[in-house]
């Protein structure tokens, strides 16, 4: 019997701090077979996610399968599934995937074609790789769930809170483009300069009350907020600073809070204040009918870095990807403080 081809991956047989080498690991699997409208990608470049962390934490390891992490890639199509109509082999895409999927950090990996995009041909991979799990977020919540136009007409304008790390980088360019006045938070002088670099007219401190200084640069309310850290942490400020009938859109639950306590609804009662969930998940993982807009909008996305209207958000490379160079990137994740983006590249 011939033996199927084998190929590399990094990844955990069961949660262990990453201090200890065996948290994240080496290792030699089967390469996958597409069916369906699954694409078989060479894997050039992948970036690490906050998701990357909980999953690692709360994954049910059963049995003697290592689980797979990974959710922002950056690849050549080899192989296409017999329903394939949207990529050929040779492609050069990217992708976020499923998270009720396997990882992409393995050197092939399958995905679904109708959530991933053209790779933007300005960037090379780990430029790309960067971008996809914290563009979609940015790009649902902004656009999908607060309903913001890509083209605002009168001044309006919009809270980021944590607008340095992965999503907020991106969320402030995207934000930008489509008029709004940006106000970003962010704590040190580095995280300050990069998210004014990124587009932010002004800049206020997440870890002070929001109004008195939004009163400083000339604001009493904001029309939109999107909050992209702790939501129990930052719920009463919203509440107070948010505009009569703005839309408050977050994307950490609950229950991933560092502060005890829930949210007080009733604050937003009175002012009539719309709050939506965004989880860029929730598309593939139940394939929606509508799952496809996440390949409609990562081709727009790479359209409009190609044109130059966005940037990366890529900030650190680490080269080849392997379990010592994954463990030392969750490690700077860990901490809370990245700016922009880690890219991982080359096999
Ligand atoms: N729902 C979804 O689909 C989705 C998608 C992606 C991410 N997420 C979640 O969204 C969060 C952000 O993800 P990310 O990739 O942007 O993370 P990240 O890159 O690790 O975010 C780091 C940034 O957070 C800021 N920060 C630290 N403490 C803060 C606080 N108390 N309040 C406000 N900002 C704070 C830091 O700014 P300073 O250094 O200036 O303090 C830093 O720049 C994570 O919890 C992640 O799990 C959800």
């Amino acid at each position: 019997m011939i033996n199927p081809p084998k190929m590399k991956a990094v990844g955990a047989y069961r949660y262990l701090p990453l201090s200890d080498p065996e948290s994240l690991v080496d290792l030699y699997i089967e390469k996958p077979v597409p069916t369906g409208r699954d694409l078989l990608v060479e894997v050039k470049a992948i970036s690490v996610n906050p998701a990357d962390l909980s999953v690692r934490e709360n994954h049910n390891y059963e049995g003697e399968s290592p689980k797979i992490l990974g959710w922002d890639v950056a690849g050549i199509v080899e192989q296409v599934g017999p329903e394939c109509q949207l990529f050929k082999p040779g492609d050069e895409i990217f992708y976020a995937g499923s998270v009720a999927r396997s990882g992409g950090n393995s050197e092939f990996h399958l995905v679904d074609e109708r959530i991933a995009g053209n790779k933007p041909k300005s960037l090379d991979f780990a430029q790309a790789a960067a971008l996809p799990l914290t563009s979609i977020t940015a790009w649902e919540g902004l656009f999908d769930r607060l309903g913001i136009s890509h083209n605002v007409e009168e001044s309006q304008s919009i809270l980021i809170i944590g607008a340095a790390g992965g999503v907020g980088s991106i969320a402030t360019q995207l934000a930008k483009l489509a008029g709004l006045t940006v106000i970003g938070t962010a704590s040190r002088p580095e995280s300050i300069q990069w998210t004014k670099d990124h587009g932010a007219d002004f800049t206020i401190d997440h870890n002070s009350p929001f109004a008195p200084q939004l009163k400083e640069i000339g604001f009493e309310t904001v029309d939109y907020i999107f909050c992209l850290n702790d939501t129990v942490q930052h719920f009463a400020n919203m509440a107070d600073v948010i505009a009569p009938q703005g839309k408050i859109c977050s994307i950490v639950p609950v229950n991933k809070s560092a502060w005890s306590g829930s949210l007080e609804m009733d604050l937003l009662f009175s002012k009539s204040v719309t709050l939506v969930w965004e989880l860029m998940f929730t598309r593939s993982m139940y394939q929606t009918r509508d799952m496809i807009k996440q390949h409609d909008m990562l081709n727009q996305l790479a359209e409009l870095i190609d044109k130059g209207k966005l940037k990366t958000t890529l900030t650190e490379r680490l080269e080849p990807i392997n379990a010592a160079n994954l463990r030392l990137a969750h490690e700077k994740l860990e901490t809370g403080r990245a700016i922009g983006k880690i890219v991982l590249e080359n096999f």
